[in-house]
C-alpha cells in the first residue's frame, strides 16, 4: 500500500530521486518515490557513464556499490585529440582522484533494486498531475495510478522529474529565471559489440567535427560523432559511422586503429545547456535535470544530479531533526554554484571540441589555441582534470 502521507514526496524515480530517497532513509527521513514511466523504461534508457569520485562515494554511502566495484572500470585519465595528435590528461597524477566508468542504466537498476529490497515505497506508472500548495506547510502531489487519482501529502516535495517533468510548473512563471543555450549540432551515439580501441576515453576534435570513444565494458564500445541537428540515426549506415569515427580519431603517426564490430544501438541526442533559477519555491525543491541540463561533453549530468541530492538530503535531514532551516534556505544557492561551474565547464569542452557549422576560421583558431594550451601547460591540464573528475562538495 502506498501511504497517503510521507515526509518527503519525491517526483521522479531516476537516479536523482532514487539516490535522494536512499540518502534520506539513512537520515531517518521517510519518502515516497513516484515515477511516471514503467520500471523497464527507467532501467534501459541509455545515458552517460562517467561517475565522479563524489558520485561513487554516494553510491557507497547508500550501499549500491557491489556491482559497480565488480564491473565498473576505474579510469586514471583520458585523451584529447586534435590536429592529428594526442594529449593525455592524467587526473590521478594531477588531482589525486580518478573517475569510474559505470553506466547510468546500471546505477539506476541498483538503486531501484535496493529500494525495493528495503520494502520502501517506489511507484512506477504513477503519472503526476500536479504539485500543489507548495507555498504552505502542507504541500501535496496529485497523481494517477492504475486508472485512479490519488493525493500524496508531505512536508516537502522534491521535483526530480527531468527536464520536461510537471513539478517545476508549481513555481509561478514570473519567479523563474531560465537561461538557455542550444548548440548547432547533435550527437549520434552507438553501442557496438567490440572491445574498446583505447583503454581510456578519447575526446577528439576532427576536421569534420567531434568524436568520442567510450565504453560500457571490456567487450562493448560506446562512441559518438557530431552530426547536424535534425539528423535521423537511421540515415547513417554502420560503415559510414565507423569511417567518420576513424577519420576523427586518426593520428598523424598512424599509430591508432579503430576496431569495428556489430552496432547494436543508434540514437541521436541534441545538445543544450539550461539552468532554471531558483531551485526552491516554498516547500518544493528541484534537483537534477528538472532544474538544469548540460551538454554531455563534460560528463556532468548524472554527477550534478547526485551532487544536488547530497546537498538536499543533508539540508532536509537537518530540518527534520532540529527544525533548523539554515541549510534548506541555502540549498538553491549552494546547488546553483556547482551547476554554473559545471555549465561553464561543459560549454568550454563542447565549444572547444566541436566544429560549429555556422562558425568561421576565427572560432577554429580559438579552439585550437585552447587545446594547444592544454597540451603545453600542466596547470591548464590540472584545471581541466579538476573539473572533469569533479570538485568536492563545499569546494565550489
Ligand atoms: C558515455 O560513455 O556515454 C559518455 C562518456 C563521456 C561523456 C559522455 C558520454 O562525456
Amino acid at each position: 500500500m502506498i501511504p497517503e502521507r510521507t515526509q518527503v514526496a519525491i517526483v521522479g524515480g531516476g537516479p536523482a530521486g532514487l539516490m535522494l530517497a536512499h540518502l534520506l532513509r539513512l537520515r531517518g527521513v521517510d519518502s515516497v518515490v513516484l515515477e511516471a514511466r514503467p520500471r523497464e523504461r527507467v532501467e534501459t534508457r541509455q545515458r552517460a557513464g562517467i561517475l565522479e569520485h563524489g558520485t561513487v562515494d554516494a553510491l557507497r554511502e547508500v550501499g549500491a556499490d557491489a556491482r559497480m566495484d565488480e564491473h565498473g572500470l576505474p579510469h586514471d585519465g583520458f585523451e584529447l585529440r586534435f590536429s592529428g595528435r594526442s594529449v593525455r590528461v592524467d587526473m590521478q597524477e594531477l588531482t589525486g582522484h580518478r573517475v569510474m566508468i559505470w553506466a547510468q542504466t546500471e546505477v539506476t537498476k541498483d538503486l531501484i533494486a535496493l529500494r525495493l529490497s528495503h520494502g520502501e515505497p517506489l511507484l512506477f506508472d504513477a503519472e503526476v498531475l500536479a504539485v500543489e500548495d507548495v507555498e504552505t506547510d502542507a504541500p501535496s502531489v496529485r497523481y494517477r495510478h492504475d486508472g485512479a487519482e490519488h493525493v500524496l501529502r508531505a512536508d516537502a516535495v522534491v521535483g526530480a522529474d527531468g527536464s520536461y517533468g510537471p513539478a517545476r510548473r508549481a513555481i509561478p512563471e514570473h519567479l523563474v529565471g531560465r537561461f538557455e543555450r542550444i548548440y548547432p549540432y547533435s550527437w549520434l551515439g552507438i553501442l557496438a559489440d567490440v572491445a574498446p580501441s583505447s583503454h581510456e576515453l578519447i575526446y577528439a576534435r576532427g576536421r569534420e567535427g567531434f568524436a568520442l570513444a567510450s565504453m560500457r565494458s571490456p567487450t562493448v564500445t560506446r562512441a559518438y560523432i557530431q552530426v547536424p541537428n535534425g539528423t535521423d540515426a537511421q540515415d547513417w549506415a554502420d560503415e559510414a559511422i565507423w569511417d567518420q569515427l576513424s577519420a576523427r580519431f586518426a593520428l598523424d603517426d598512424g599509430s591508432f586503429t579503430l576496431a569495428r564490430g556489430p552496432i547494436t544501438d543508434k540514437s541521436v541526442t541534441p545538445m543544450r545547456s539550461v539552468v532554471t533559477e531558483p531551485m526552491r519555491h516554498g516547500r518544493l525543491f528541484l534537483a537534477g535535470d528538472a532544474a538544469h541540463i548540460v551538454p554531455p561533453t563534460g560528463a556532468k549530468g548524472l554527477n550534478l544530479a547526485v551532487a544536488d541530492v547530497r546537498v538536499l538530503a543533508e539540508a532536509l535531514g537537518e530540518w527534520f531533526a532540529s527544525k533548523d532551516e539554515t541549510l534548506l534556505d541555502a540549498y538553491s544557492d549552494t546547488a546553483l554554484r556547482r551547476v554554473w561551474r559545471a555549465s561553464h565547464f561543459s560549454w568550454t569542452m563542447t565549444t572547444m571540441l566541436h566544429v560549429d557549422p555556422d562558425g568561421d576560421p576565427f572560432d577554429e583558431k580559438l579552439a585550437l589555441a585552447h587545446l594547444h594550451h592544454i597540451e603545453v601547460s600542466e596547470s591548464a591540464r590540472r584545471a581541466l582534470a579538476e573539473n572533469y573528475r569533479g570538485l568536492a562538495l563545499g569546494a565550489v
